[in-house]
């Protein structure tokens, strides 16, 4: 049986994006994430809990992700991270904080090749949204209604046998290569950001269904290690890859549990944030994960 017929399993780990001892090095053939954001306040208390209070300490814990997300790839494969940058005062200074390009530079300096990213750019039903008061110049604002999504990849190209099955098997049409690959996608909606009364910071389906279809082929692993509501895991699992999603937040971890049970996927895992994992969590198939 060819590795793209076989049917793809689940994992689930209750753990942290930059303690993935339970994944083997170079078992993943890509990651599509979205962390919390930096200086945006509905992340800060979770920021805060896991010891960084200021934009720096902040990086600084998403940077072990990135020195994670670079081990577990496979040679080849791309890191897709969709970040927004953030305005805010501070000490009564109000200013940018440029999210994208700390990932972006803090990425790089943990191995991954830069690669061309893409503006995600939110249809809005307020194309005039203005920071800043009347019209007179010189202190107002531009908008912010980009988010990036940053792409990397572990080292030189990706390589396949010739006529590789499942390469072939997930090619993408012309119109989906035009449309996808150029810099600007602006057709995308947000997706709701309130579910069951909690904020999510769910990004829409139609992100990593692009990105899965663009940088992986049937059969491959995809894991999100901030996996959230999991848009990325269940996305994965419809185009035909398996699926490794890792969250900290012990409700938003028992709500993927429930979601993956009422989408009959009888995904096994356990163990808390805190615990390095003695043991690889099991998959759909009862099987280990790869090491
Ligand atoms: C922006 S949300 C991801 C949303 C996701 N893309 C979705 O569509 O639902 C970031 C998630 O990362 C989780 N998180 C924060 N710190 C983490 C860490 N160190 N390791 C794993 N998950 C973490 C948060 O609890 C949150 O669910």
């Amino acid at each position: 049986m060819d590795s793209h017929d076989r049917t793809p399993s689940l994992s689930l780990i209750h753990g942290s994006a930059g303690a993935l001892s339970a994944l083997a090095d170079g078992s993943v053939q890509l990651i599509v994430t979205s962390p919390p954001y930096p200086m945006i306040p509905q992340w800060d208390a979770i920021f805060l809990a896991q010891g960084a209070a200021d934009y720096d300490a902040m990086h600084d814990l998403l940077e072990g992700a990135w020195r994670e997300a670079f081990r577990v790839l496979a040679p080849g494969a791309v890191l897709a991270v969709v970040v927004g940058d953030a305005l805010r005062s501070i000490d009564g200074g109000f200013r940018l904080w440029p999210n994208h390009s700390e990932v972006l530079s803090r990425a790089t300096r943990c191995g991954f090749v830069p690669l061309p990213y893409v503006l995600w750019k939110k249809p809005t039903n307020k194309p005039n949204a203005f920071l800043g008061s009347g019209f007179l110049p010189p202190n107002a604002y531009v908008t912010i209604d980009c988010e990036f999504v940053l792409l990397f990849r572990r080292g030189g190209l990706r390589r396949f046998p010739p006529h590789d099955a499942a390469r072939y098997a997930s090619r993408f049409s012309r119109p989906e290569r035009d449309h996808w690959f150029s810099q600007i996608w602006s057709d995308i909606r947000g997706a709701a950001q309130v579910r069951d009364g909690r904020r999510t910071g769910a990004f829409p389906a139609e992100i990593p269904r692009r990105l899965v279809r663009m940088f992986s082929v049937k059969g491959d692993t995809v894991l999100d290690p901030f996996a959230g509501t999991g848009t990325t895991v269940w996305t994965a699992l419809a185009l035909g890859r398996s699926a490794i999603g890792v969250e900290r937040d012990d409700a938003t971890y028992a709500r993927l549990q429930a979601e993956a049970a009422r989408r009959g996927l009888m995904e096994v895992s356990g163990g808390s944030p805190e615990e390095d994992w003695p043991s690889a969590p099991r998959t759909t198939s009862g099987r280990r994960s790869p090491r």
